[in-house]
Order: structure tokens, then C-alpha cells, then sequence
């Protein structure tokens, strides 16, 4: 297993070797690529921001190691990058420890309050309130994010909460400068923060008006409940004043939280769901979250067939991804929901064999109709997906990794773009929507149209099910090869999938994965959703064999992702081909901000030790 990875004698030789020899070999820098990747030979951090990925960077350089990095990048996000980053939300976080060659999967996703229940959405008629939902007060699940993150750092880090909180609240109490992607994102969100006298104030210039690129933007508030987590660890957040906030802010408009939710949010520490494709296994998030089961069900179905010779983006390999997810999200909306509430049939839903049944019943011709398509195990599910893809892709992804090989890929969110938009007065932080992914109504999408039943219906102390599909994949040797994940909603679990089978089928360095364009399908609406990029060629194709295409292209997701060379050795060599040599250098990362985000940014430490 991967030990002291970088203490290994670091080989840079010149090779002087003909091209030809080369020919077959593949490799992540390779200089008939269109894109390149960031390289370290230690330790890297790929965050949305590039401030945070700074932080995490030099947590590393000072000797923490990737979860001490990891949790100062994601209280950064909190303070840099508002409309994802949170205290106020919840996520997932993988951790793969070098030395102990062991992944867990920290749970911090939000909790339904005590009073939740089953019908709090529905109106009147019955029907869902959807801005009940998702804007309300009544829209947030107990924040998770803080007990999570702290949770990581206790049992899997090195440094001291103090030291990786202190960036986050320098961050916060002086201020930073707002970059174009943060005073363009707040001001399309203007009419809703406006509308919450908190959020207003927070996040918008004492007259109302936006922060101009360049302008700082201070955050007190934020910067004092940060200094409380620093000094009194968890119970700085879900204890003391904080609580207290948090408690008078549900109290003025009759939300649901209280003292005894905050104090009893759990964070969860799971197995990841891991399985074998083409010889690697791919490891991620388990239930409540439907990412891993998924990643894992559409990746067995399609390892039955070769893909690599049908060719990148062909209509004959969109078709198969087509199908593949249209299954998946067939199965997603009966069967997924909170394990510590349903039985989730994990290992019906990841076993080959079924995976073999469902491949069998792919028409490699003719596109198959959703309203065609059932739950696959038993069962049946209606709805109409309407609402897909039309909230923006605000969750957010951080990877890292050390110079010791312990990586972490973690997602966390507030669901929308700045959660239901209502801030925690006198706390300064924002609060999630995450009670919209529960399925308000057995049919009734939610905002990301996404339909679900009884395994995902609300109950006291239910996690909602979530699409974050933090993922590490490891090699040929068992060694990590890749950490990725993304933000979109419903559409995480197929641009992780497209990223893993870029490298793995198509191998793809890390900066061709990423720039690739996507698709997405998941079942309701019957509808494949695609980048431009996608040849029309392949469209027409696709049509041709009975597809429903989108209007128009659209984005799918922003991945944060870094790569390592399997240590077979052929990926880490570097061509160059005109000079016919090769750099044979010991495993490098090499990592890539997703290029359809402005501001991200990949940040390697600049000290080595
Ligand atoms: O957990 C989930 O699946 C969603 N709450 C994620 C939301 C997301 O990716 C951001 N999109 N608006």
C-alpha cells in the first residue's frame, strides 16, 4: 500500500527514448493534450475558490496533513465562497488514510428536526408548498457541516481546531477581495438575500447595493461564531450563543429548530460503498447519499461493454450512458433514502448479476421511453420531473491530498445557492434548504425534479437523500488514482461517472476529463440534457434512435478533482515528443479546477519539508 509516498527515492532521469516507444503508452501530461493539469510532488489542494484552495495549501506546507487541509479549505469556502460554502449546511467528506489503508465516509448531512414530519410541505389541497420548501424557515435541516468537519479533524487530523480555523476567521474579520464570480453571483441573487434583513446586511453594502469586484467584503458576524468554534470546538456552534442565534432565529418566524436538535445532531461515520471497475475500485459515498450506489450500478452495467472503441462522445456511447442512468435514476426514486430510517437494498443495487439483467434489457439501437422504464428490483414510481435542472449548481467539492498519500473528497452544500437565503442574525452565516431533497409528496419533484417515496419521506431525524458523490478510485495497485466529485444537484452522480470513465476508459489526464463535455438523464423528465461540445453529429444520431434532447446545451457541474499515476509507471511519464525524451518522476498529483467556474483554482504547497 501506499506508504510515505513521497519519500520514495524521487527519480528525475532524462531518458533518451525514440517516440515510437512511446506510442502505446499513455500518459497525463501528454503534449498532444489541449489541457494540462496543475503537478505537485507535494501535496495539492483543488477547491471552487481560490482562496480557500490557498488555506488548505498552506495547512499542508506547515506539516497538516490532507483532513487538517481539507477542513481549513471548507471553513474558508464558509467565509470565500458564500453561496456553497456553509456553516450553516451539511455534506459528505471520503478520507482514505495512507497508513492504515483504510476509506471512511463522514456523514455530516443534515438532520430533520424533532418536530419535522411527513407532511409539513403540503398546503391546503394537499399539494406542495414549494416555497414553504425551499425559502422558508421551515426549509432547514439541522446544520451538520461544523460537528462534521470537526468530527474529521479530531479522529484523522493532525493539527489543532485553532490552527485550521485561524485562516478562515483572518478571512472573515478583515476581509477579502470580492472576485467577479462572487459580485456577479450576488447580484443575480439580490431580490431573494434582499428579501431577509440578515442576509441583506451580510452580503450587500450598507445602502443594498452589491460589492463590486475588487471591493472587501468583511464578515464580523461570521468571524466571531469561527473564533467561538476555534476557541470552544463543537459546543462554540451547537452550544452557547451560537445555539442561542440559531434558536432566536427560528423562534422570530416560527421555525422548527431548537436547543435539543443542535445538541443532539450526529455526525455519522460510515462504510464507503466501494466496487470493481476494470480492475479498479471505485469507492464513495454510501446512503444517505444515492451517489455511490449509483456511480457503482451504472458503472457495472456499462463495464459489460467495451467503450474506448465506440469513441469519446459517440452517439453509440452516449446512447449506452443514456440508458445506464435512465435506470439508475429509475431506482433512485424508490429505493434510496436514509439507511437509519429505510432499508436500502445496497447490495441488490450494486450486484453485477443485476446490473447484467438490466444491461440485457438495453436495445443498443433504439432509445427505450422512461414512462417504460420501472424501479428495476420491484415497484413502481409516477411523476413528471418538471422541475429538473432549473435551480443553479451550488453545492461545492474540495479534494486533497498529502505528501504522505492520504487524501480526502469531500462536497458539502446548502442545497441552493445560498440556501433558502435566510442568515442566522448576529451569526452571519446563511442556512440550508436542504429539506426540499427529502420528497415532500410520494411523485412531486423537488427542485431539482427529482421524485421519491416512502424511503425518502420525511420523518424526525431523517437525513434527506442527496445525488454528493465525493469519490476516490483506486488503481491498479490498490494505491488512490483519483479524487473527484462535483456540484449539480441531481446531475453529481453522471458527471462523476463521465469523469471516472474519461480516465479509466478513455484515459484521460485529469485536465481532458474534466474539460470534456456532458451529458445527463435521470429518467423523469425523458429528457438527455447536454453541453455544447457534444458534436451534432452525435445529437442527430441520437434523436435519430428515439432520444429526447434539451432545447439547448446547458453546464453541468463544476468538478474538483486530482489525479495520481498508477503505479503501473506508464502515466507518469512525461512525453515530449519533439525533444523525443521522457522525465520519469516519482508518482506526482496533478490536479484540475473544473474550467466552467471562474475562480477556482488548484493551490500546491510552496514549502516543502
Ligand atoms: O444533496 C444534494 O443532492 C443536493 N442538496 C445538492 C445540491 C447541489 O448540488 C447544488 N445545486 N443546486
Amino acid at each position: 500500500m501506499i506508504k510515505n509516498l513521497f519519500n520514495t527515492v524521487h527519480i528525475t532521469a532524462w531518458l533518451l527514448l525514440s517516440c515510437s516507444a512511446l506510442a502505446s503508452e499513455k500518459a497525463i501530461l501528454d503534449p498532444n493534450a489541449r489541457f494540462h493539469p496543475v503537478v505537485s510532488d507535494r501535496g495539492m489542494v483543488v477547491s471552487q475558490e481560490m482562496l480557500a484552495s490557498q488555506v488548505g495549501a498552506a495547512i499542508l506546507a506547515r506539516g497538516g496533513n490532507a483532513v487538517d487541509a481539507a477542513v481549513a479549505t471548507g471553513f474558508a469556502l464558509a467565509v470565500t465562497l458564500p453561496r456553497a460554502g456553509n456553516l450553516g449546511g451539511g455534506g459528505f467528506m471520503l478520507v482514505h488514510l495512507a497508513e492504515e489503508d483504510k476509506t471512511v465516509a463522514i456523514d455530516f448531512r443534515e438532520m430533520a428536526p424533532a418536530a419535522a414530519s411527513k407532511d409539513m410541505f403540503l398546503d391546503a389541497e394537499g399539494d406542495v408548498d414549494n416555497s414553504k420548501a425551499r425559502f422558508s424557515i421551515h426549509s432547514s435541516g439541522v446544520p451538520g457541516t461544523v460537528a462534521g468537519l470537526l468530527h474529521a479533524l479530531d479522529k484523522h487530523g493532525k493539527l489543532s481546531v485553532k490552527e485550521v480555523l485561524q485562516p478562515a476567521i483572518e478571512l472573515a474579520r478583515t476581509g477579502f477581495p470580492v472576485s467577479v464570480d462572487l459580485s456577479s453571483s450576488l447580484q443575480s441573487r439580490q431580490p431573494r438575500l434582499h428579501q431577509n434583513a440578515a442576509s441583506k446586511a451580510y452580503f450587500y453594502k450598507p445602502d443594498g447595493s452589491g460589492y463590486e469586484y475588487g471591493e472587501t467584503l468583511i464578515q464580523a458576524d461570521l468571524a466571531a461564531t469561527l473564533d467561538r468554534i476555534a476557541k470552544r470546538g463543537r459546543s462554540g456552534f451547537y452550544q452557547g450563543k451560537t445555539a442561542q442565534l440559531i434558536v432566536a432565529e427560528m423562534r422570530s418566524s416560527g421555525g422548527l429548530i431548537n436547543r435539543k436538535d443542535l445538541t443532539n445532531y450526529e455526525v455519522v461515520e460510515r462504510a464507503p460503498v466501494c466496487g470493481d471497475y476494470r480492475g479498479n475500485n471505485v469507492c464513495a459515498m454510501p446512503p444517505p447519499s444515492s451517489g455511490g450506489v449509483h456511480l457503482l450500478q451504472m458503472l457495472n452495467i456499462l463495464e459489460g461493454w467495451e467503450l474506448e472503441s465506440l469513441g469519446h462522445n459517440s452517439a453509440a456511447y452516449l446512447h449506452r450512458l443514456v440508458e445506464v442512468m435512465r435506470r439508475a435514476y429509475a431506482d433512485r426514486s424508490s429505493y434510496l433514502g436514509d439507511p437509519d430510517f429505510f432499508p436500502v437494498p445496497v447490495a441488490e443495487l450494486t450486484d453485477k448479476r443485476y446490473a447484467t439483467i438490466l444491461r440485457e434489457q438495453i436495445d443498443l439501437e433504439k432509445s427505450s421511453r422512461s414512462v417504460d422504464v420501472r424501479p428495476g428490483l420491484e415497484g413502481s414510481i409516477a411523476g413528471d420531473g418538471s422541475a429538473a435542472g432549473k435551480e443553479s449548481t451550488e453545492t461545492t467539492h474540495f479534494s486533497t491530498w498529502d505528501k504522505w498519500g492520504n487524501v480526502v473528497s469531500a462536497t458539502y452544500t446548502l442545497n441552493f445557492s445560498y440556501g433558502s437565503g435566510i442568515s442566522v442574525a448576529g451569526a452571519g452565516f446563511l442556512l440550508n434548504n436542504e429539506m426540499d431533497d427529502f420528497s415532500a409528496k410520494p411523485g412531486t419533484p423537488n427542485g431539482f425534479g427529482l421524485i421519491g417515496g416512502v424511503a425518502n419521506a420525511i420523518q424526525p431525524g431523517k437525513r434527506p437523500l442527496s445525488s454528493m458523490t465525493p469519490t476516490i478510485v483506486f488503481g491498479s495497485t490498490g494505491e488512490p488514482i483519483l479524487a473527484t466529485g462535483s456540484p449539480g444537484g441531481s446531475t453529481i452522480i453522471t458527471i462523476v461517472l463521465q469523469m471516472v470513465l474519461n480516465v479509466v476508459d478513455f484515459d484521460m489526464g485529469v485536465a481532458e476529463a474534466t474539460a470534456a463535455s456532458r451529458i445527463h438523464h435521470q429518467w423523469l423528465p425523458d429528457t438527455v440534457f447536454y453541453e455544447s461540445g457534444i458534436s451534432v453529429d452525435s445529437l442527430q444520431l441520437l434523436r435519430g434512435m428515439g432520444h429526447q434532447l434539451s432545447d439547448k446545451a446547458r453546464v453541468l457541474g463544476a468538478s474538483q478533482t486530482i489525479q495520481r499515476a498508477d503505479d503501473s509507471g506508464n502515466v507518469d511519464k512525461i512525453t515530449d515528443e519533439k525533444a523525443t525524451q521522457i522525465q520519469v518522476t516519482a508518482p506526482l498529483l496533478y490536479g484540475t479546477s473544473d474550467y466552467r467556474r471562474d475562480g477556482a483554482g488548484v493551490a500546491v504547497p510552496t514549502v516543502a519539508d
